[in-house]
């Protein structure tokens, strides 16, 4: 049997039951595939199913708010993903009439969009012959056929492109794609792939010399920015001092606290930190330390320390961007996940 014939019988008997297989609407697989872009399916799979039931179709979702999406969003990260459905849903009304587009070069201009995940939408849709290459794809053709080239240099783009290109040519686009991706993310896994069971390990370049660990390769990304993000929660009342964060940075648009941001890592009683907490705060303040969190992102680490701050007076016309708003009210915003989670544990 051919390599792919393999890896589709072997998809037949083992794949999952994952509801966005079950459909053909380009809405709902790209919904899907959104979702899933840098996060796993376990983790995916309840926002899908939370996405689906609050926007059944693309004119439900063109329809939301932003503040809405970005709540239904909160936790799974790379929140731009969240605010280009968003975009992408009301272009889809105005441009498409409300009929979310099936092929791949329709698919391709769409915010959000990129060639996998057009790939993707239109083999799944309509059986479009795209092959898509995504992380797991990448693995499985580079141990089989041996190719040493790394997978996110211009080179090997191409090469892995065109070869799994080649490759969809005489199989059923839909079903072939999801077979790759599946062999990768459940046997011919990253850690610890499951070469004594592989139906192609007879085949397998990386098996036969020893690579598997090895391959595929990959260029070194820069080291990750450090950042020292210091939040101060103020609650008087039933109120709370809350911020909106600007465009430019992480997280833009959500709400979080009012933030002094320092480049290391400051105590309680750190001279330039108590400087900044007074011109923002006033006198009287006590700082005391609530917890501290490391949050990684791809580009940067941020360490959050949030602290307790009592008897402040905010210096509103300097810190325009700092308001006291109602705590039930503020629990309804997006926030980053750190802020969510802190609010779940602290705040009543
Ligand atoms: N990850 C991204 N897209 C996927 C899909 N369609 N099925 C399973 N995992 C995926």
């Amino acid at each position: 049997m051919s390599f792919q014939s393999e890896i589709v019988q072997w998809y037949l008997k083992n794949k999952r039951d994952l509801p966005w297989r079950n459909t053909t609407d380009p809405y709902v697989i790209w919904l899907s595939e959104i979702i899933l872009q840098q996060t796993r399916v376990e983790q995916g799979l309840p926002y899908f199913l939370k996405f689906l039931e609050n926007f059944p179709t693309v004119a439900h979702f063109a329809a939301a708010s932003e503040e809405r999406v970005l709540k239904l969003w909160q936790g799974l990260g790379y929140y731009s993903r969240g605010r280009n459905m968003l975009h992408t849903a009301k272009y889809v009304m105005d441009e498409f009439g409300g009929t979310f587009p099936t092929s791949y070069q329709h698919l391709v201009k769409l915010k959000g969009v990129g060639s996998y995940t057009a790939a993707a939408i239109s083999s799944f849709s309509s059986n479009e012959r795209q092959a898509v290459v995504d992380g797991n794809v990448y693995r499985v053709l580079a141990r089989y056929f041996g190719v040493e080239e790394p997978i996110n240099s211009p080179k090997g783009q191409k090469l892995f492109a065109g070869l799994a290109q080649e490759l969809i040519q005489d199989q059923q686009p839909s079903v072939y794609n999801q077979a790759m991706m599946e062999f990768g993310a459940l046997h011919c896994k990253p850690k610890l792939p499951l070469c004594a069971t592989c139906p192609i390990q007879a085949g397998c370049y990386a098996y036969k010399h020893q690579k598997v660990a090895l391959l595929p390769l990959k260029l070194k990304a820069v080291k990750a920015r450090k950042r020292w993000f210091n939040y101060f929660v103020g609650i008087t009342d039933d109120e709370i001092l809350a911020k909106q964060r600007k465009p430019g940075d992480v997280w833009q648009q959500l709400y979080d606290f009012p933030l002094i941001e320092m480049s290391q890592e400051c105590a309680v009683d750190d001279a330039a930190l108590l400087a900044k907490v007074k011109e923002m705060f006033g006198n009287a303040v006590a700082l005391k330390v609530l917890e501290s969190r490391k949050h990684a992102l791809t580009h940067q680490t941020i360490y959050v320390q949030f602290f307790a701050i009592d008897n402040y007076i905010v210096n509103f016309n300097e810190h325009a961007e700092i308001k006291s708003v109602k705590i039930t009210a503020f629990k309804q915003l997006p926030h980053p996940k750190i802020i969510g989670d802190f609010i779940e544990k602290h705040i009543d």
